[in-house]
């Protein structure tokens, strides 16, 4: 088969991380009989550089006309003014919110080769698996009032959190889909006893189990949650939070994984299966990291397994997706590693040679 792909690198570690995964891409072409061909545009701080927006209008028409997105990532300290119009993250924010993309999945897997990279103690990584659902075109992040203003001689500024009920309803569902082939148990995170949307979010909640009786529903305050995950985080199955909690919960549960950089995601259009006329979008959780930009040490893990979720969610190539995984596995076994995740020893090798071994290993 032939698959159009839109690869975005963006800023940052974003450019070095997504050539390993369309190497690895390219890989998997090979060995199985398909051609995948991206098609690549400006986004985030280059393209405010380059053409003032970061989406401009060539990289919007790729990401509406192609069978998927590969995201790197965007944003850097040369675009960090406060007062700046524009900004890199705005650009991947938009592409979520054109295309619809309500539902992010990162999946937390521990590899046990990587068991003792993690900071937090092995017997309390034993049996962790589980996938965080994080909303991700409401709530802090989009919604109006979103402003700054200047009353009574000093400087205001607002976000707004605001649900509406279909945008609860329709995320909480895609995580009870997604529980029934899993431990059929959904934890749902809020804020109900401050917050008037959290209060709203666990009611919809507790309507939309009323369809799934089969799936344990249980409901955690978010900084609580935030405490189970490293106290016990074998505890979880399926998450389901909002938009900002979602993206702190999960920056916190990469590090049961080893390291940032191992965490991939898949920002969708609705329950996999149910989104074949949709464009999706995948991308690691990690950011540009522009500390460790240019140095051709990061780690490319997160971004190769995006796109074995890409192969998985989007194409429908499961053995692809499956023969990606278990590249990284294979590589993980053989000892190679980042130096990310090298705290335990193995042999440190750079960005490229992890994309290469990892390629050669399909
Ligand atoms: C993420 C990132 C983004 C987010 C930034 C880059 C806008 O942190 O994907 O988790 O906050 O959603
Ligand atoms: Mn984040």
């Amino acid at each position: 088969m032939n698959y159009t792909i839109t690869v975005l690198p963006g800023d940052g570690i974003g450019p070095e991380v997504i050539t390993e995964a369309v190497k690895v891409m390219n890989a998997v072409g090979e060995k199985f009989g398909h051609i995948f061909t991206p098609q690549s545009g400006p986004v985030g701080g280059n393209a405010i550089d380059d053409f003032g927006t970061p989406l401009p209008e060539e990289t919007k028409d790729l990401c509406e006309n192609t069978d998927a997105i590969l995201f790197g990532a965007v944003g850097g300290p040369k675009w960090d003014d406060p007062q700046a119009k524009t900004r890199p993250e705005d650009g991947i924010l938009a592409i979520r919110k054109n295309l619809g993309l309500f539902a992010n999945l990162r999946p937390v897997k521990i590899f046990p080769q990587l068991i003792n990279s993690s900071p937090v103690k092995p017997h309390i990584l034993q049996d962790v698996d589980m996938l965080i659902i994080r909303e991700l075109t409401g709530g802090l992040y989009f919604a109006e009032p979103k402003k700054r203003w200047e009353e009574d001689s000093e400087r205001k500024a607002v976000d707004t959190l605001l649900y509406s009920e279909h945008e609860i309803e329709r995320v909480v569902k895609v995580a009870f889909e997604l529980a029934k082939s899993r431990k059929q148990h959904v934890t749902s995170v809020d804020k109900a006893n401050v917050l008037e949307s959290g209060r709203l979010w666990r009611e919809v909640t507790i309507e939309v189990s009323k369809e799934y009786p089969e799936i344990e529903l249980d409901h955690l305050l978010v900084d609580n949650a935030s405490m189970q995950l490293i106290r016990e985080p074998s505890r979880f199955d399926v998450i389901v939070a909002e938009n900002t909690f979602g993206d702190i919960l999960t920056d916190e549960a990469s590090i049961l994984s080893g390291s940032m950089g191992m965490l991939p995601s898949a920002s969708l259009a609705g329950t996999p299966g149910s989104t074949e006329s949709s464009v999706n979008l995948f991308e690691p959780i990690h950011g540009s990291a522009p500390d460790i930009a240019g140095q051709g040490i990061a780690n490319p893990i997160g971004t190769i397994l995006s796109m074995a979720l890409m192969l998985r969610y989007s194409l429908h190539l499961y053995n692809e997706a499956d023969a990606v995984e278990r590249a990284v596995e294979g590589v993980l076994s053989e000892g190679f590693r980042t130096t990310d995740i090298s705290s335990d020893g193995g042999e440190i090798v750079a960005t490229q040679r992890m994309g290469d071994l990892i390629a050669g290993n399909i």
